[in-house]
């Protein structure tokens, strides 16, 4: 659990309300971080970070032009480690619940890891197949980030200017997914990040697409 108030989960969740986003520095304690860290340092070494892209070996070349990131699907049982993780995305669904009258069900999470080079063209997570993708969840894991790096994950908002936010270690952001369109632009360095995903139905087809 956080220490945060109620009084700042509510300010919190009016920001996103109002914007369509929120970002929330210093949200994981040096304790996640380092947690999170952990069991990127072991897919790394046990090779199990994988290509991110959509269904059959073939589409993967078109898929390395939009989005050249390689991810590891969460999964609460086996991935023991993460649990002070889980429990943490529980309090986040409770207060979007409860502040934000969202219904949500299920939920699929994934780190990634983007090699200097790699970017993730302008999209919406949203699949044409498969749309209950609510909210985006993102926890950036870059304690040494610093201006000239890259990797800035730019949101746009139509008729206004679009917003940069630096991948800085321990910050939050949420968005809704069916409506901020994002972009990661091109990292110079080794980009390190937790995305995951609140939804309306049960996760499963996430995997698939993974
Ligand atoms: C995604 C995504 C953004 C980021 O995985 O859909 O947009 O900042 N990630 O890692
Ligand atoms: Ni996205």
């Amino acid at each position: 659990m956080s220490n945060n108030s109620e009084e700042q989960w509510v300010s919190w969740m009016d920001e996103l309300a109002e914007k369509d986003y929120v970002i929330i520095d210093d949200f994981i304690s040096e304790e996640l971080y380092r947690c999170i860290m952990t069991s990127f340092r072991s897919l790394e070494k046990e090779e199990k970070l994988r290509k991110a892209g959509i269904g059959a070996l073939g589409e993967f070349k078109i898929e390395k032009e939009i989005r050249g990131d390689f991810i590891y699907w969460l999964d609460k049982d086996r991935d023991q480690i993460m649990a002070p993780f889980f429990e943490l995305m529980e309090e986040v669904k409770e207060k979007l619940k409860r502040y934000c009258f969202i219904s949500l069900s299920g939920s699929e999470f994934h780190l990634a890891k983007y090699p200097a080079g790699s970017f993730y063209h302008r999209h919406l997570d949203q699949f044409n197949n498969r749309n209950n993708r609510q909210i985006t969840i993102l926890i950036y894991q870059n304690d040494a980030w610093k201006k000239g790096d890259g990797g800035e994950l730019r949101i746009f908002k139509e008729g206004e200017e679009s917003v940069l936010v630096e991948p800085v270690a321990r910050r939050l952001l949420l968005f809704k997914s069916d409506s901020v369109e994002h972009e990661v632009l091109t990292t110079n360095v080794t980009r390190y990040s937790l995305t995951g995903w609140l939804l309306r139905q049960p996760a499963s087809l996430g995997y698939l697409l993974g």
